[in-house]
């Protein structure tokens, strides 16, 4: 869970924004300077209007790098990505980046990568599992949503669904179905969990993968300004691992990734 160190802020243009489910765009920029410096778990943070509304810039995750073209996946929540829903092709925008910390990929101790994710939270898996995949890990999603419109998965192989309505996979929660499956995929060597999603999904990852002593890494979420620890308007509680005391950190710096062992909700 690295840092980067390679930031830089950029104007580029949308070379495409498409509507890919109910309020979620997928949008593309080419910008060599992030494209080459991002690890999957990287966001990065853009100024949607150059005038005044919204002020502050948005953080995304980083869905997909193909060469010096970034992709990321955006559902519609208020006034900043309903806007950046409707920015056409050939706009520009003001994008600063990679920032954060990234998924820890690169160590020995396991083989299998169970890839959980909720809702929108799937938008930084599709470059996880593409780095995943170059590293030589075996890669199963499990995708959660509230119905089948909710789930993401284009450009992903082998995954899961849960919806909670039933009306595309299995019915009920990802982590119901992660019990489930979870038997066929321990036969194949030692497991790491990555994981993005919403903070119930969340608590319930982190008390299955407590049970089964498996190594669980999540991106979270906060309100953001800066992106790069000056407003400090994205501070998180969190247990220390070695003793029972809490500490603050700043998302933007010390995350968005960290050890599942560490949520306090
Ligand atoms: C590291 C990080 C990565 C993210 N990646 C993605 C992504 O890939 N795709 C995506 O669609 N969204 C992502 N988000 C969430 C996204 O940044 C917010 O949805 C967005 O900033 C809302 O802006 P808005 O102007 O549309 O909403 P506003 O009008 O500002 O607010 C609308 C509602 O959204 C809530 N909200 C605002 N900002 C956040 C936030 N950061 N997290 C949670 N709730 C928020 C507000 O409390 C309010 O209820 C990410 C957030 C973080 C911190
Ligand atoms: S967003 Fe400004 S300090 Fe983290």
């Amino acid at each position: 869970m690295h840092a980067n160190s390679a930031i830089t802020d950029n104007t580029v243009t949308i070379v495409s924004n498409e509507c890919i489910g109910p309020d979620v765009s997928l949008i593309a920029f080419r910008c060599p300077e992030i494209a080459m410096h991002a690890k999957p778990g990287n966001f990065v943070n853009i100024k949607i209007n150059p005038q005044n509304e919204p002020l502050l810039r948005r953080p995304f995750s980083i869905h997909n790098i193909e060469e010096d073209r970034v992709e990321i996946m955006a559902k519609s929540v208020g006034c900043g990505t309903n806007l950046l829903s409707r920015t056409p092709a050939g706009s520009t925008l003001q994008v600063l980046g990679p920032l954060g910390n990234s998924f820890t990929i690169d160590t020995p101790d396991y083989d299998t990568a169970l890839l959980v994710s909720g809702g929108i939270g799937t938008a930084p898996m599709r470059f996880l599992e593409k780095v995943l995949l170059t590293r030589g890990k075996k890669v199963h999603h499990i995708i959660g949503g509230q119905s089948g419109r909710d789930i993401q998965k284009r450009g992903l192989t082998n995954y899961h669904i849960a919806t909670m309505d039933g009306s595309h996979g299995y019915r009920g929660t990802a982590i119901d179905l992660l019990r489930q499956k979870y038997a066929s995929f321990s036969g194949s060597g030692p497991i790491k969990v990555f994981s993005c999603g919403p903070n119930p999904m969340l608590k319930a990852l982190a008390a299955f993968c407590q049970d089964h002593a498996l190594p669980c890494e999540a991106s979270l979420e906060s309100i953001m300004g800066c992106g790069i620890g000056i407003c400090y308007g994205c501070t998180v509680e969190l247990k220390n691992i070695f003793d029972n005391e809490t500490s603050t950190i700043l998302l933007c710096q010390e995350g968005p990734v960290i050890e599942a062992e560490r949520l306090l909700f």
